[in-house]
């Protein structure tokens, strides 16, 4: 399969850990360039630098960026243009969520929620869209969640926060299809990172050894395949979407769970 992803500029939102490190570094296997970003700084530029061992010639560039933040997006990739000439592929990674039953939560925890969840999702795409309309071509591809899909259990503002990604995304693929521009979007099964992919500001941070391996097994038997995900295979995913090979393929949600949703 050709992915026609060589030399392409890509720019990656929550790279620094786990599921968004293993996209970056799938998209350095590529030999695409690859911007990293993340509020976490240090965690970015270390997987700059495993993009870079990876010795397949790309450009690897970690830069510091709050998301929820529309003028900082506009700014960031305006230099990102100015540097690399153009914007082939966004990522859109970043979110958060804490576990709690609906009667429990605040609108504190709301606001959080749908601004990590979604608003960073709507000021990325706002901001990369005049670029890929003036280039005629484009890729979107947002992680969003099963949770989006079916409604989750304890989950249920995060549950409407990616569900919020996955229609936004069908409708702008509508609107921008004339220009060459795709959006797809991938959502993954539970991905537990390993202590050493957990990046400073990860949501799994200090939750290490949290899981009992009683607690992992029962968790497995959710899944058909009968494992829990890794960010390689949410990453695969996405690369598939973003490259040449899936051009036909837009406004899409795939599941990367097992078999836990089957739609
Ligand atoms: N891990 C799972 O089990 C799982 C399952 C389904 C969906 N997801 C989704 O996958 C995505 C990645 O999850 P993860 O497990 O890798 O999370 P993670 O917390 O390990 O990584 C998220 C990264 O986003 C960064 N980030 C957070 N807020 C930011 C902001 N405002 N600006 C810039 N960077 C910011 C963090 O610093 C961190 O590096 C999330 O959207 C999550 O909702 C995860």
């Amino acid at each position: 399969m050709e992915t026609g992803l060589a030399k392409k500029t890509v720019i990656v939102t929550g790279g620094a850990s786990n599921i968004g490190r293993a996209i970056s570094l799938a998209f350095a296997k590529e030999g695409a360039n690859v911007v990293i970003t993340d509020i976490d700084e240090v965690g970015g530029k270390r997987v700059a630098s495993q993009a870079n061992a990876l010795g397949k010639g790309g450009v690897y560039k970690a830069v510091k960026l709050d998301v929820t933040k529309i003028a900082d997006v506009e700014a960031t990739i305006k230099k990102i243009v100015d540097e690399f000439g153009r914007i082939d592929v966004l990522v859109n990674v970043v979110g958060w969520d804490n576990v709690v039953l609906f009667k429990d939560t605040t609108p504190d925890f709301w606001d959080k929620v749908i601004e990590v969840n979604y608003r960073t999702y709507l000021n990325c795409v706002k901001s990369v869209l005049p670029y890929m309309i003036d280039q005629k071509c484009g890729s979107v591809v947002s992680i969003a969640s099963d949770a989006g899909r079916l409604g989750e259990v304890r989950e249920s503002v995060y549950s409407g926060a990616k569900g919020a990604v996955i229609a936004t995304s069908k409708a702008i693929a509508k609107e921008v299809g004339r220009y060459g521009i795709r959006l797809n979007t991938v959502c993954p099964g539970m991905t537990i990172p390993k202590t050493e992919e957990v990046g400073e500001t990860s949501m799994w941070k200090g939750a290490e050894g949290f899981f009992s391996g009683e607690m992992l097994e029962k968790i497995k038997k959710n899944y058909p395949l009968g494992r829990i995900g890794t960010g390689e295979d949410t990453a695969n995913a996405v690369v598939f979407l973003a490259s040449d090979a899936a051009s036909f393929i837009t406004g899409q949600t795939l599941s990367v769970s097992g078999g836990f949703s089957m739609i």
